[in-house]
C-alpha cells in the first residue's frame, strides 16, 4: 500500500496523466502498425496481400462455346475459344486500370476511358497505353473445369 496521500483533486491529476499517456502510446503502436504494413506491401510481401485468390474458377468448357470470346467477370478477364484452344487476356488496362470492352464486331478491345485499342490477342494497337493487354494463364482440367490465373 501506498504510504502517499491523494487529495480528490491528484486522483483526478495521475488519471487524466495516464490517460494521455495510454492516447500517446496508443497512438505510437497504431503509427508503427501502420508504418510496419506499408512497408510489407511496399517490399510485396505475399501474407499482406488481401486480394481475391489469383486462381479463378471460370465455369466449364461448355461455357466458351468455339470461336467464341466471352468475359469473365471473377477474373477480369476476356477468354477466346479458337481452333480448340482456350485463351484469356486480362480485361484491365494497363494504361490506368480501366476495364477493356469489346470492340463491335469482336475486332479486338477498346478501352472506354482514354480510348487505347488493342487486337484480338491483346497486341497494342492505339495508346495512350503503352503496353498490350496481359496474357493470363488457361487451363481446362479433365472434368472440362476451367480456371484462370490471374496473376
Ligand atoms: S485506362 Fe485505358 S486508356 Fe486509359
Amino acid at each position: 500500500m501506498s504510504d502517499v496521500k491523494q487529495t480528490p483533486g491528484q486522483e483526478t491529476e495521475v488519471s487524466r496523466r495516464r490517460f494521455l499517456t495510454l492516447v500517446v502510446h496508443g497512438g505510437w503502436l497504431t503509427a508503427m502498425g501502420v508504418l510496419v504494413y506499408q512497408i510489407g506491401r511496399f517490399l510485396g510481401a505475399e501474407g499482406l496481400e488481401s486480394g481475391p485468390s489469383p486462381l479463378v474458377a471460370a465455369g466449364t468448357l461448355a461455357d466458351f462455346p468455339p470461336e467464341t470470346t466471352t468475359y469473365v467477370p471473377e477474373a477480369r478477364a476476356w477468354v477466346h475459344h479458337e481452333a480448340e484452344t482456350l485463351t484469356a487476356l486480362d480485361a484491365v488496362c494497363p494504361h490506368l486500370g480501366c476495364l477493356v470492352q469489346q470492340k463491335e464486331g469482336g475486332g479486338g478491345f477498346r478501352c472506354p476511358c482514354h480510348g487505347s485499342e488493342f487486337g484480338v490477342e491483346g497486341e497494342l494497337e492505339r495508346g495512350p497505353a503503352e503496353r498490350p493487354l496481359r496474357q493470363l494463364d488457361i487451363q481446362t482440367q479433365a472434368d472440362e473445369t476451367v480456371t484462370i490465373r490471374t496473376s
